[in-house]
C-alpha cells in the first residue's frame, strides 16, 4: 500500500489518511445533516420556531466523541513524527548549504554536489545552512521538510529503502527564483555509492578554480555563464566590457575590470548594473578570500562572447 521510499513514509501516510478519513466522514455528515434539516424544519412545514430545552446526554456525546477523536489523531501524528526526531549515531553526515537560490550538499571528506547522493537502507543526516534567508528543504517522495534558517543548526534525518530519483524542493517562499530552487536525491546501491564517494573528481579537476567556486557559492542560481539574462546580469562577455551602473542613483559608465569585479562581490549594492533590481545580491564580505576572488575573475575572463 505504501511506496515506502523512505522509513517514514508509512508513519506519515497513516496519519494522513486518518485524518482525512475523519474529515470525509463529517464531510459527508454534516451536509446530510443540514440537507435533512432545510427540509424538516422549512418554513411551510413548521412555520413556527420552538425553543430546544438542555440536552446533558448530547452535550456529554458531542464533548467526548470529538476529544477522542482529536487525540487519536494526535497519537498517530506523535507515532509518525517521533522517529523523525530520533537521529541514529551512524548516520552520514552532510552538510546543506541553502542559498538563494540552490542548494548544495557536501560530505565529509570534502566532496560535494548539487544532487544529494545517497546509499540505500543507511540513515543520513543533513545539517542545514543558509548564509541568506529562509529556505525549507523538502523531499515529498521521503515524507520530510526542516526549515533552513539563518543563525539556526537544524538537522533532519531520513533513510531511503529505495534506489532512484527523487525532487527535493525549496518549501519557504524565498525570493524571485524560490520555484526554481530544485535539486534531487539520487539514491544509490552501497557499492555504487562508495564508487561515487571515493572517486576522485574528475569533473571538478577539468574546471577552473574559479568555476568550481561558483557553484560552490551558488553565484551561478542568479548569473548564467552563457549569456542569459536572469535575476543578475550574465557573466559571458562580462570582462572588459562597457557597463552602465548606478551609484546612488546616478548614472555612470565604467569597465568591468578587476577592481569593478572585486567589488560587486564584496559591495553587490554600491554599483548596480542599469535595469536590475537593487538590494537583490547578499554581500560577500568575509564569506570570500582575496584569493578566492582571483580565480573568480580568472574564470570570468575566459567567459568571452562569440
Ligand atoms: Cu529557497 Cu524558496
Amino acid at each position: 500500500m505504501f511506496s515506502n521510499a523512505s522509513s517514514f513514509v508509512e508513519g506519515v501516510d497513516i496519519a494522513f489518511f486518518i485524518i482525512i478519513g475523519i474529515s470525509l466522514v463529517f464531510l459527508v455528515g454534516i451536509t446530510a445533516a443540514m440537507i435533512y434539516f432545510v427540509i424538516k424544519y422549512n418554513k411551510k412545514r413548521h412555520p413556527k420556531a420552538e425553543p430546544t430545552k438542555d440536552n446533558f446526554q448530547l452535550e456529554i456525546f458531542w464533548t467526548v466523541i470529538p476529544t477522542l477523536l482529536v487525540l487519536g489523531m494526535f497519537y498517530y501524528g506523535w507515532v509518525g513524527y517521533r522517529p523523525m526526531r530520533i537521529i541514529p549515531k551512524n548516520a552520514i553526515p552532510v552538510k546543506v548549504t541553502a542559498k538563494m537560490w540552490s542548494w548544495s550538499f557536501e560530505y565529509e571528506n570534502g566532496k560535494w554536489d548539487s544532487l544529494l547522493i545517497v546509499p540505500v537502507n543507511k540513515p543520513v543526516k543533513l545539517e542545514l545552512f543558509s548564509p541568506d534567508v529562509l529556505h525549507s528543504l523538502y523531499i515529498p517522495a521521503f515524507r520530510v521538510k526542516e526549515d533552513v534558517v539563518p543563525g539556526i543548526a537544524n538537522v533532519m534525518w531520513f533513510k531511503a529503502q529505495k534506489e532512484g530519483t527523487y525532487n527535493i524542493l525549496c518549501a519557504e517562499y524565498c525570493g524571485q527564483r524560490h520555484s526554481y530552487m530544485l535539486s534531487k536525491v539520487k539514491v544509490l546501491s552501497q557499492k555504487e555509492y562508495e564508487k561515487w564517494y571515493n572517486a576522485k573528481d574528475t569533473l571538478a579537476e577539468k574546471m577552473m578554480p574559479g568555476e568550481i567556486l561558483m557553484k560552490k557559492q551558488a553565484c551561478i542560481a542568479c548569473h548564467s555563464t552563457d549569456g542569459s539574462k536572469l535575476v543578475g546580469p550574465s557573466f559571458k562577455g562580462l570582462y572588459g566590457s562597457k557597463v552602465t551602473v548606478l551609484v546612488n542613483g546616478e548614472k555612470k559608465e565604467i569597465i568591468a575590470d578587476d577592481e569593478y569585479i572585486k567589488n560587486s562581490i564584496l559591495d553587490p549594492n554600491s554599483e548596480v548594473v542599469e535595469g536590475f533590481p537593487q538590494g537583490i545580491m547578499t554581500n560577500y564580505s568575509g564569506q570570500i578570500s582575496e584569493d578566492e576572488i582571483k580565480q573568480f575573475i580568472e574564470y570570468i575572463k575566459t567567459l568571452k562572447d562569440d
